[in-house]
């Protein structure tokens, strides 16, 4: 019985590394219990914003119909990046590259001229962020 349990013990404790706590834990960095799971269809609709994202005023993104190309095109994001350093990406692209023209989408730090009504505000929420995320994962992989 004991080494039977033994035997075991090393599985289980791989299976809890890889598939639950730390590892999504670490890509993970906001606490996912706070809010409702993530909507592909949300943040579809969020994407398409032209005023609440405005996402599609520089990349073309897949699924989408109109885009623009101040930024690269969004197709194929998910085979280059990891979903932790795409969240990083949205939240705050002056991180990757301090002369960005992409917005800082989860940060309030350091903007200047901001408009009154959107001061001490992130232009997503974490949601919308995650929703965000949900869809490119799952569109942005090569055919
Ligand atoms: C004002 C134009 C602009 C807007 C608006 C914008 N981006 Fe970007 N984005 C860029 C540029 C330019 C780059 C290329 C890297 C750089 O210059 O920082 C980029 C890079 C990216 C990348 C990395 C692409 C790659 O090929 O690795 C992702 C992902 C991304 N943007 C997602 C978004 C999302 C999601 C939104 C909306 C929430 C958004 N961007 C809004 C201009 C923009």
């Amino acid at each position: 019985m004991s080494v039977g349990g033994r035997r075991w013990l090393p599985v289980c404790l791989w299976l809890v590394g890889c598939c639950g706590g730390p590892a999504v834990a670490q890509d993970r960095p906001l606490a996912k219990e706070e809010f409702a799971p993530s909507s592909v269809a949300r943040g579809r609709a969020l994407l398409a914003n032209r005023h609440e994202s405005g996402c599609v005023l520089c990349h073309t993104v897949p699924g989408l119909p109109a885009g623009g190309d101040l930024g690269p095109a969004l197709a194929g994001l998910a085979e280059r990046a990891s979903a932790a350093q795409i969240r990083q990406r949205i939240a705050d692209p002056r991180l990757l590259n301090p002369q960005t023209i992409m917005p800082a989408y989860f940060s309030t730090l350091g903007l200047n001229g901001v408009a009154s009504a959107y001061a001490g505000r992130t232009v997503l929420t974490e949601q919308g962020l995650e929703d965000i995320l949900a869809y490119l994962l799952q569109t942005t992989r090569a055919p």
